[in-house]
């Protein structure tokens, strides 16, 4: 399924993709500014997922920014959905197949460090799998990777360096912390913010640790982003609404595109 998915996009993009970037909840403008950009829809590729949730636009961007070649997911898939966790990866395997080497994985999150505020960007140094899946249960694919993958820098020290590099010559300050990941669909209860912080996690979310475990597994290296788009379940009082999450989204896009765009440069 994978081969067939891309040699239809290979039927359509005929050059090689060294940056994949995957753009989350109401980040999916930095897809706009992507130069002589081509678009390939998930719903035209044979057997890719389609993604449907809010704020995710569900196509490939391909073209250039800041001079680098980016393969950029706008709209990425979610457990939630419903689908297999084999679909919700299948995404970096095709990028592997365009050349992929390393990947830029964006999401919306709640923070749980109290330090943090809405609005600030996360830099993704480790993540708790709370999903109960692993991408790789199963047969292992060994034109893929090994068996057992190790995790030990699932997030690049290399790559998360450059990333703090260039916020500060941008004049932006980043957090760094542990993302951990949900299913959802619901948020998550007070109970499990409180049990998560005990746990050493800085912001939650429902998307992220099962691409980053494919990457590592397939040998791409991988950047993490959090938005801490809302502090999480039972910290500020208020219910937790999707709205914020794509707001926030949309008023930091900008700062996010300039950040990723740097980054790409030095890539
Ligand atoms: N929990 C889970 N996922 C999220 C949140 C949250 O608080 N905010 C944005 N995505």
């Amino acid at each position: 399924m994978i081969t067939k998915a891309v040699e239809f996009i290979k039927s359509k993009i005929t050059e090689t993709y060294e940056i994949g970037i995957i753009l989350g909840s109401g980040l999916g403008t930095l897809g706009e500014k992507i130069e002589n950009p081509s678009f390939v829809d998930y719903a035209d590729i044979p057997h890719f997922p389609v993604s449907t949730a809010p704020g995710h636009v569900g196509r490939f961007v391909f073209g250039t920014l800041n001079g680098k070649k980016v393969m950029c997911m706008q709209g990425r898939i979610h457990l939630y959905e419903g689908y297999p966790v084999e679909n919700v990866v299948m995404p970096i395997r095709v990028m592997k197949m365009m050349g992929v080497k390393k990947l830029i994985v964006t999401n919306a999150a709640g923070g749980i460090n109290e330090s943090f505020s809405v609005g600030d960007i996360m830099v993704i140094t480790d993540h708790i799998n709370f999903t109960g899946r692993n991408c790789l249960m199963g047969k292992n694919d060994d034109r893929f990777g090994v068996r057992f993958p190790d995790m030990s820098f699932g997030y690049s020290p290399e790559l998360s360096n450059i990333a703090f590099k260039c916020a500060e010559k941008l004049g932006m300050k980043l957090q760094k912390g542990v993302y951990i990941g949900c299913t959802g669909p619901s948020y998550e209860t007070p109970a499990e913010i409180r049990a998560f912080r005990v746990l050493g996690a800085d912001a939650v979310g429902m998307s992220t640790v099962q691409e980053v475990i494919a990457a590592n597994h397939c040998g791409i290296d991988v950047l993490g982003f959090s938005l801490v788009s809302n502090k999480a379940a039972g910290l500020s009082g208020e219910r937790l609404t999707e709205e914020e999450v794509l707001t926030i989204g949309r008023q930091k896009s900008e700062e996010m595109q300039s950040l990723i765009t740097e980054i790409v440069g030095e890539f």
